[in-house]
């Protein structure tokens, strides 16, 4: 567990009327590191916390016009932990009705006035040591259970590829078999588009069970844009049922990426499919182009925008995660993008999400394939 240095930059806010007091303190904690706001009276102290949230450290002067110190103390207690919000009365109340009153009003700790600078920081540093390691094991806490989601997922994959394989294989030998006598080309279509929907779900089986025991990605020479175009293809007339226009800009000079077709096919799928759900019922424009780009090391971009509706802010953030999904019922399962990332990552590439009122787009970049050396 790391400890940071006192004073990273964290924000805390002073209610004190006094202005010499107020820049004695504003002084001290800024050397100290932090980052210092200063409310001259209660109201404004209380107007601060409903505009920016909580402070990392709440400092109340007891007496201040208006609303009193304590009344603060009072009201940030009950929207704020003291794990969340370290409270720090200062004041020359020191009797102890006083001092009573102000733990019982919620306040963390207590200094009498004078104070000594030096006193008053180091109760300061310890508060904001606490809360930090507070901070620190909830995320940890948060890793556990996403490990733990992971495993239970690596579980399932595996059981679930397990039993899928045998009646994949006997749907895929059955249509075989229908293929050969198939009485007119129509059924012959729909017989080959099973035998094509049992094949990619055999791969999809096969790359739970990949993702599940993380086997190294295969690295051959690999066309983006061929792999593109045939996702397109597969999702041709889904797109078009539901209205929505595909634009392409695949220049065929562009270098080849490293990487393994399918898995590289199924990032493409899930990304489409994504944008064809945000399309849905609304129809738009779904565009798919790529580009080389030589910073920070040379690689092929694939970006896959369309015009749906913007992802809120706070959705966001967690659009990556294992598990996450704002589809209703048996709609998304919301491990697409998860795995997305984790192959793209595995190839040695990244991905990201930028969403806005002209759309969302996802970019991908992958290492180009290196060119065979010319000695
Ligand atoms: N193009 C997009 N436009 C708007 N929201 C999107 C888009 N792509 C992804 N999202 C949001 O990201 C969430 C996570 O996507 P992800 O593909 O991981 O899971 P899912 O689509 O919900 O389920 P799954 O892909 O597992 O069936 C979605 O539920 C949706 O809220
Ligand atoms: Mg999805």
């Amino acid at each position: 567990m790391s400890e940071a240095r006192p004073g990273s930059g964290e924000h805390v806010l002073i209610a004190e009327d006094d202005p010499s007091a107020a820049r004695v303190l504003r002084l001290l904690l800024e050397q100290a590191g932090y980052r210092v706001t200063i409310a001259p009276d209660g109201e404004t102290a209380l107007r601060i916390l409903d505009e920016q949230g909580a402070p990392d450290l709440l400092l109340l002067d007891w007496m201040l016009p208006g609303v009193s110190g304590l009344e603060i103390c009072h009201l940030a207690r009950q929207r704020w932990d003291a794990l969340t919000l370290p409270i720090l009365m200062v004041t020359a109340k020191t009797d102890p009705e006083s001092v009573y009153a102000a733990f019982d009003a919620g306040a963390s700790d207590y200094v009498g006035k004078p104070f000594r600078g030096a006193e008053l920081r180091a109760r300061i540093d310890a508060h904001l040591r606490t809360r930090r390691l507070v901070e620190e094991r909830a995320r940890m806490e948060g890793h556990l259970r996403e490990r733990d989601k992971l495993f239970t997922l690596g579980l399932l994959a595996g059981g679930v590829a397990h039993d899928l394989n045998n009646p994949l294989a006997v749907i895929s030998a059955h249509a075989q078999l229908l293929l050969r006598s198939a009485a007119d080309e129509e059924s012959a279509g729909q017989l080959r588009e099973i035998i094509g929907g049992v094949e990619r779900c055999s791969r999809i089986v096969g790359d739970m069970l990949n993702f599940a025991r993380r086997h190294p990605t295969e690295r051959g020479p690999v066309d983006a844009a061929d792999v593109a175009r045939a996702t397109l293809r597969m999702r041709e007339r889904t797109l078009a049922g539901s209205g929505v226009e595909v634009q392409t800009e695949l220049p065929a000079e562009l270098p080849l990426a490293a990487g393994d077709w399918h898995q590289l096919q199924q990032v493409v799928l899930n990304v489409i499919v994504n944008a064809e759900q945000a399309l849905h019922g609304r129809g738009g424009t779904l565009r798919v182009t790529m580009s080389e780009a030589a910073e920070p090391a040379h690689c092929v971009v694939v970006e896959i925008w369309n015009d749906g509706p913007p992802i809120p802010p706070d959705v966001l953030p967690h659009i990556f995660d294992p598990l996450f999904t704002t589809k209703a019922g048996d709609e998304g399962t919301g491990l697409g993008l998860f795995i997305c990332r984790r192959i793209v990552r595995e190839h040695g590439g990244w991905m990201d999400v930028r969403s806005d009122a002209d759309g969302t787009a996802f970019v991908i970049r992958l290492p180009v394939y290196p060119e065979p050396s010319r000695t």
